[in-house]
């Protein structure tokens, strides 16, 4: 089946070698050696430091039901590129994690072997140095205490508060994007940083390590796992439906922000100061085996995202959509035994809905169809999808 864009190029926007690594992409050894092993080693240098700490839910997150939330309509987005699963848009920051919890969540992702692995500078960042970099998609095999927060039922009860609906982790759950500070630049003056920060009103040239997008998962957690105490900027920018960027105000390192990123256009911003900011972002879906996930390949495929690891990545994600569609299948099978008057129509719907969640799986992958990169949908204004 021929399609108009059947593989990778640089020009469209595409990191070409997916396939071995994406290597040219790798961090280079400056950071890694200088700031990453610096940072490392300023947490392993904690008196509380602990390399076997596990994941305890009482001990390290924080419950508090305070939150401010916003609704789609809130935010006056009326189109959007996909059906929402639901009219939640966002959370203004909420504290999440301990001082604990966030540092061995950062010292998980910062082992060497990690960063080698998995740690790539990104493909097609506004402004980004050798020091902006992403690190992502070991927590599962990798990362046990980073893992168990993801999969624990009591964030999850935290999350399903804001969104009314029932939630789960996705496959490759755990991605960061570090922006880290230089180590013995100088600095301009604070005045200076500042009036740059009141400058940076639009949107799509804010600098970041992640250009303006939507998010292939539906929704995203960003907690802010490191940020100076100094930093200007930094925080996650939203558009709104009358297509204003706003700044997600006063993230503190602890704290998170919940979004519904496959609707809601938005960007990682980096400070104006010379500053480290890392974000650990967490996608999730919609919990079967009712409803089947909305998940998109778009923007975290191996040939857009350079830091993914191909067999690793294609490997979970077939499983992780096959076995949502086998429990869905099972799910409606035994719905169907209680009805009493076949409704072919009702019948025809749902495989409909199956069909093309079936081809949702295969349809971006880089052996059929590599369009080019950003789409144009993460530049138009939400009236124009
Ligand atoms: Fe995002």
């Amino acid at each position: 089946m021929p399609t108009a864009y059947p593989h990778p190029q640089k020009h469209l926007g595409h990191a070409v070698n997916y396939l071995t690594g994406n290597h040219e992409y790798d961090i280079p050894k400056e950071t890694v050696d200088g700031e990453i092993a610096q940072l490392r080693e300023r947490l392993e240098s904690k008196p509380s430091f602990n390399p076997n700490l596990t994941f305890d839910p009482e001990k390290h997150l924080i419950k508090d039901p305070s939150a401010k939330v916003l609704s789609l309509d809130d935010l006056k987005i009326k189109k959007t590129r996909a059906a929402p699963v639901c009219d939640f848009a966002a959370t203004y920051p909420f504290p999440l994690l301990t001082q604990e919890a966030v540092d061995m969540v950062l010292w998980e992702a910062l082992r060497p072997e990690i960063v080698e692995k998995y740690g790539r500078l990104p493909n097609l960042a506004k402004s980004a140095t050798r020091l902006d970099f992403h690190v992502g998609g070991h927590c599962s095999r990798w990362a046990p205490f980073t893992q168990a927060l993801w999969n624990s039922s009591e964030l999850r009860e935290i999350l399903e508060s804001f969104t009314k609906v029932k939630m789960k982790p996705l496959f490759s759950a755990g991605h960061f994007n570090f922006s880290l500070a230089e180590k013995d630049a100088t600095e301009p003056p604070r005045e200076e940083l500042l009036k740059k920060y009141s400058e940076q009103s639009n949107g799509d040239d804010v600098p970041s390590s992640l250009g303006m997008h939507y998010d292939s998962s539906t929704f995203a957690l960003v907690i802010m796992a490191e940020l100076d105490e100094n930093a200007i900027g930094g925080e996650t920018g939203i558009v709104t439906g009358d297509n204003k960027f706003v700044r997600v105000p006063d993230p503190k390192v602890g704290s998170a922000t919940l979004i519904q990123g496959m609707v809601l256009k938005h960007v990682a911003t980096k400070p104006v100061s010379n500053s480290n900011r890392v974000t650990a972002v967490a996608g999730f879906c919609v919990a079967g085996p009712e409803k089947l996930d909305n998940s998109l390949l778009t923007s975290v495929k191996p040939s857009i995202l350079p830091r993914q690891n191909y067999n690793e990545f294609y490997n979970d994600w077939v499983q992780f959509r096959l076995t949502n569609l086998a429990e869905h299948i099972l799910h409606y099978r035994e719905q169907l035994k209680t009805g009493e008057q076949f409704d072919q129509r009702d019948f025809i719907a749902h495989c409909q809905e199956m069909e093309s969640y079936l081809h949702k799986c295969w349809d971006e992958m880089e052996a059929h169809y590599n369009p080019p990169y950003p789409p144009k949908e993460f530049h138009i204004s939400y009236d124009e999808l």
